[in-house]
């Protein structure tokens, strides 16, 4: 275990020692910050009454559900209900939220799935652990991400338990059995056929698993090889989804980590310069996952599959930050160490007053502001292109 995720662990420990009688306060609250709640957009809570002269329906959902597959950069609560270090479900996690309560969304605020939900007219997903497991709660969509996850089920697992991306897309298929008990196996397949997959994942093979030589991994493969594998498990799992009847799939690629305050702080970055050996493996991961994918899109017929390259997004808001709005671009919101790096972020005391105006949120993970960005352009490419061969918006109007 590497002497960073030892200092974390004792942190943990100390903080789960007295955190519990503020916890047991919270509940009898009814605050319970491991609840996940479902939002719904604003529009929607507009109830018309009696009286009222035109009742405001909110616009009809553009598809009738979103479902998620993958790791922290999407996680919204799946971690909650693991043993596992990489959590998100105390502050100042989600202090920038709809609810301002942590949800186990490891950001301060909304993730990019949360943000095309509103695009999309759908109430945010609710995490597949966090709800009863009735069809009713999952008929908007479900989310399986899982903090630590990776294509390879071992990455990840120094952390604790994670969700693996092959686990993941086994509980969609006890979704989609549920839907087809309930409702009839064309109208399950209707749905699902229409509805949008969104899948981030492959970080952790890099962060737990390559760059952590895991099983002399480095010595084996060229990080070429070992890019092809990742990607040629992805197509052979994105067929078993178009199988179980998922014709409009989102891939994302890899955001650039080797800028990262993590690895700014590990290779010792001396003025924020971004680790050029990291960046490389994604870019050359980013490059097999478009070719894999459009060579996949081709092939399944009546399928709707785009890349998106996080990586070329990050690259024009880290170059042209000052008209994004942001001035703090190696230096992590919350944490310890040098840019915030060292000690991942674990209590409301290690973080900056306001994250506004940060690019990265904690050692791994961007501010709700970059999801936000992010997330437009992959609806529209509103401020740069990133998604081929079209846009999300493109695709389902
Ligand atoms: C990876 O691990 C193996 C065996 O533990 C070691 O021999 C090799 O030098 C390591 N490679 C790198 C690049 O660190
Ligand atoms: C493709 O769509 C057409 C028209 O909706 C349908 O008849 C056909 O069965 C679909 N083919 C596959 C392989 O899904
Ligand atoms: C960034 O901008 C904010 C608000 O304009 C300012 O308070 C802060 O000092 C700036 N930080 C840096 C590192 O320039
Ligand atoms: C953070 O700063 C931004 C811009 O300076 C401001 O609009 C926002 O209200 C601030 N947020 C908080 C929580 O103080």
């Amino acid at each position: 275990m590497e002497f960073s995720l030892l200092v974390s662990l004792i942190f943990i420990l100390i903080s789960t020692i007295f955190v519990p009688q503020l916890r047991a306060l919270e509940y009898t609250q009814g605050l319970g910050s491991s609840t996940n709640p479902t939002i719904l957009p604003s529009s929607v809570s507009v109830i018309p009454s009696i009286g009222t002269t035109i009742p405001q329906f909110p616009p009809p959902p553009l598809v009738p559900a979103l479902f998620v597959i993958g790791d922290s950069s999407v996680d919204s609560g799946t971690n909650n209900f693991l043993g596992t270090l990489a959590r998100a479900d105390r502050p100042p996690y989600g202090r920038d939220f709809d609810t301002h309560r942590p949800t186990g969304r490891f950001s301060n605020g909304r993730i990019p799935v949360d943000y095309l939900a509103l695009r999309l007219g759908l109430p945010f997903v609710p995490s597949y652990l966090g709800q009863s497991g009735s069809v009713e709660d999952m008929i908007h969509g479900v989310n399986y991400a899982s903090a630590g996850a990776g294509i390879i089920f071992t990455s990840g697992s120094e952390l604790g338990q994670r969700i693996s991306f092959t686990q993941q897309i086994q509980q969609f298929t006890d979704t989609f059995q549920k839907f087809m008990l309930s409702m009839g196996e064309q109208a399950a397949a209707d749905l699902i056929s229409n509805s949008v997959f969104y899948i981030s994942i492959g970080i952790n093979d890099y962060i737990h698993y390559y760059l952590r030589n895991v099983s002399n991994v480095q010595t084996l493969y060229q990080p070429w090889t070992f890019n092809q594998f990742l990607a040629s498990t992805v197509r052979q799992q994105l067929k078993n989804l178009y199988n179980l009847k998922a014709r409009k799939m989102v891939i994302m690629g890899l955001p650039p980590i080797g800028c990262a305050p993590h690895y700014l702080w590990q290779y010792g970055s001396q003025n924020g310069e971004c680790i050029e050996e990291i960046n490389d493996m994604v870019v050359e991961f980013n490059f097999a996952m478009r070719y894999t994918i459009e060579e996949l899109g081709r092939k399944l017929r009546n399928s709707s599959i785009i890349f998106c390259d996080v990586l070329e997004a990050s690259m024009d808001i880290l170059q042209n930050h000052d008209s994004y709005g942001f001035n703090v671009t190696t230096d992590a919101c919350c944490g310890w160490g040098k840019y915030k790096g060292w000690i991942m972020c674990l209590s409301p005391e290690m973080a900056c007053s306001n994250a506004s105006n940060y690019i990265w949120w904690d050692q791994f993970h961007p501010t709700d502001a970059v999801n936000a960005i992010i997330a437009g352009n992959v609806w529209n490419g509103r401020h740069s292109k990133m998604c081929y061969p079209r846009n999300l918006e493109d695709m389902i109007v």
